[in-house]
Formats: structure tokens, C-alpha cells, sequence
């Protein structure tokens, strides 16, 4: 827990000066997350959308970055809101369409920003192929790897040269710890990417590190059961007559199954599906017993939610409905419970 550490003389210190600049806690989850990446650096930071703001601030005013659509509402909103005062400019585009990918980038395109899969939409985008297409600009590819987690999907083994993560989600796994990391294989960037996490200082607290080190040594098992379950949970959602739609990327139909297929060890525990309006879905969540009611995502308790008055709230109505992101879907992060006692919930709050 140490802020500072004793010096052997002026100019001498032991690995460790203060710990805003580094920490040994920190190093070994640092560490951790590299090796989980198979990533050689790792930086670690107070949270998703801290690590996220470190890194944007290594581009320059007229810089671009092309984005896919239906991001987190909190980096649509950091994007939009924040970073577009200091000169950067956004454009988002569907990058699960190749086509797209390659019309959106100008000589300026610094960098191009994916989710896969997305939220809420669980679309998937083809990490390898817009890696191609950016790599031939010149520009870099930073996956936001979340939803998927290195359990799940290594785009740095996919073309991709930088990987984000909000790790409280799955990383972290048990809802009691916020924080955020990026691991990359390129030494200059690590090196910009260090001064600036010390110049900037959104770093996490030693105890944090700690929490993230202990939950995260179930990764694996959590993953694989809350994989498990989702499939089930999709699959029993298609049946139901309440329900309009399910995305999710494991089911046959799904556009991007293949891809998936291709580029995840399995489908992930997140599920959206759509009802036929508001106050359905609404009622719908008012009614679920087992499945909390709340924000965020990736922990051993089922979560349910409503895109476009929570967690993308950020977005305007337009943006909204134009990413396809309607007033009746619900966001479902599956936990490890007994799936037919997740499904018997949702049944029940359907009906
Ligand atoms: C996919 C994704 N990326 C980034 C973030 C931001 O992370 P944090 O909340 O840790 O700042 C979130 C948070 O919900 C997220 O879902």
C-alpha cells in the first residue's frame, strides 16, 4: 500500500521512487494481464475509460480515428464530448463491412477503434481483415477486448496493436472493482504510453491490483460457465413468442457467426434481445427476480439492463437508433448460476 519508498541516496532509488510513477502490486498485475494478452507490455489504470483517455491523448489535434458504431456509450461520450474540444476527429462507421473500413480512411486516420463483440449489439467485427486495411493506411488498431476477454479473443494475435480493457468486468469478475489496462507489443508506444499513464495519473490503488490479481485466477472457469449459460439463455430466448429478436454471436443466423467462430475460443456471456417496446421492456426487468437490474457487466452474478436509458444513455436518440440500438432491447450479462433458474426467471418476467 506504500505511496513512497526509501531512497539509498539522491538519485538511487530500489525499482520504486512513488506510486503514482510504479508500484510492485501494480507490476504484478501488470505483469498478469501481459501474459493473459500474451501481450509483451501492460499498463494498468484506474479504470476503462482512464486507460482509454491515456491512450487518445498520444494522438494530435487533427488526428483521426474511425470507430466502429455501437461502442460503450462511455467511449462514444469521451470521444464526442471531450476529445473532439482538443481537435481530434471521429467518425464511426459499421466495421464488420470491409468496405466501409477502407472508404473511412483518410491520410489523417491515426487510428481505428473496435469492439468485438459490440455492445449492446453483439455484432462482430473481423479483427484480422480491418487490421489489413488499417495497417495499409498506416494506421493502428486498438481492439477494446471487454466483452471478450484473453480467455475468449487475442487480437493482438489478430493483427491488432493495441488491446484495451475495462477490467471490472470480466477481469475483475465479482462487481467490486473498478479499473482499466492496455497491453500492446510495441516498445515506442509502451514507452509513450508509460509517461504518459505517470504524467496523467489515472492509476489504480495497490488494492485494487490485489483484487484484480485474486479474481482474476477464475477467468477461465468463469468465462466458460457464463459462455455456457448465454448459448442456452439465446437459444431459449429464440423460442419465446415475447421476444422479437436475440443477438447473440454463437447462434446460427447470426451474420457474424463465422467470424466469431473463427476468432473466439467460444461466444462470450453477453446476450441482448429486443421486445416489442419500451414499456415491455421496462415490465420486463421490473419483474426479474434472479437477474439484478444494474449497469456494467461481466461478473458471476446475472445482470440486466436497458441500453438506451442506461448504459448508452450518453448517445443521442438518432445516433442511437441509427446503430440499431431501439427502445425495446434489454442487455443481458450472464452469470455462473443454474441456467434453468436464469431461464425460468426471464420465462416468467416474459410472460
Ligand atoms: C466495453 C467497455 N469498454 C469500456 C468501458 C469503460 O470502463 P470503466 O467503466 O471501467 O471505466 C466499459 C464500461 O462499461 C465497457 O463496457
Amino acid at each position: 500500500m506504500a505511496t513512497t519508498f526509501a531512497q539509498q541516496g539522491v538519485g538511487k532509488h530500489q525499482g520504486f521512487e512513488y506510486s503514482r510513477t510504479g508500484n510492485p502490486t501494480r507490476n504484478a498485475l501488470e505483469e498478469c494481464l501481459a501474459s493473459l494478452e500474451d501481450a509483451k507490455h501492460c499498463l494498468a489504470f484506474s479504470s476503462g475509460l482512464g486507460a482509454e483517455t491515456t491512450l487518445m491523448l498520444l494522438l494530435n489535434p487533427g488526428d483521426r480515428v474511425v470507430y466502429m458504431e455501437d461502442v460503450y456509450g462511455g467511449t462514444f461520450r469521451l470521444f464526442d464530448k471531450v476529445l473532439k474540444r482538443y481537435g481530434l476527429e471521429f467518425s464511426a462507421i459499421d466495421a464488420s463491412d470491409i468496405d466501409a473500413v477502407e472508404k473511412a480512411m483518410t491520410p489523417q486516420t491515426r487510428m481505428v477503434w473496435l469492439e468485438s463483440p459490440t455492445n449492446p449489439l453483439l455484432r462482430v467485427v473481423d479483427i484480422d481483415a480491418v487490421s489489413e486495411v488499417a495497417h495499409g493506411h498506416g494506421a493502428i488498431v486498438c481492439v477494446d477486448n471487454t466483452f471478450a476477454t484473453p480467455f475468449l479473443q487475442q487480437p493482438l494475435h489478430l493483427g491488432a496493436d493495441v488491446v484495451v480493457h475495462s477490467s471490472t468486468k470480466y477481469i475483475g469478475g465479482h462487481s467490486d472493482v473498478v479499473g482499466g489496462a492496455i497491453m500492446t507489443d510495441n516498445d515506442e508506444l509502451e514507452k509513450q504510453l508509460r509517461f504518459h499513464q505517470n504524467a496523467v495519473g489515472a492509476v489504480p490503488s495497490p488494492f485494487d491490483c490485489w483484487l484484480l490479481l485474486r479474481g482474476v485466477k477464475t477467468l477461465a472457469l468463469r468465462v466458460e460457465r457464463q459462455s455456457q449459460n448465454a448459448m442456452v439463455v439465446a437459444q431459449a430466448l429464440q423460442q419465446n413468442k415475447a421476444v422479437k429478436r436475440v443477438f447473440y454471436p454463437g447462434l446460427e443466423g447470426h451474420p457474424n457467426r463465422s467470424v466469431a467462430a473463427r476468432q473466439m475460443r467460444m461466444f462470450g456471456g453477453m446476450v441482448s434481445f429486443e421486445v416489442a417496446d419500451e414499456p415491455t421492456a421496462f415490465r420486463t426487468l421490473q419483474r426479474l427476480k434472479i437477474f439484478a437490474l444494474a449497469e456494467s457487466l461481466g461478473a458471476v452474478e446475472s445482470l440486466a439492463e436497458h441500453p438506451a436509458r442506461m448504459t448508452h444513455a450518453s448517445i443521442p436518440a438518432q445516433e442511437r437508433q441509427r446503430a440499431g440500438v431501439g427502445d425495446g432491447l434489454i442487455r443481458l450479462s450472464i452469470g455462473v448460476e443454474d441456467v434453468a433458474d436464469l431461464i425460468a426467471d426471464l420465462e416468467s418476467a416474459l410472460r
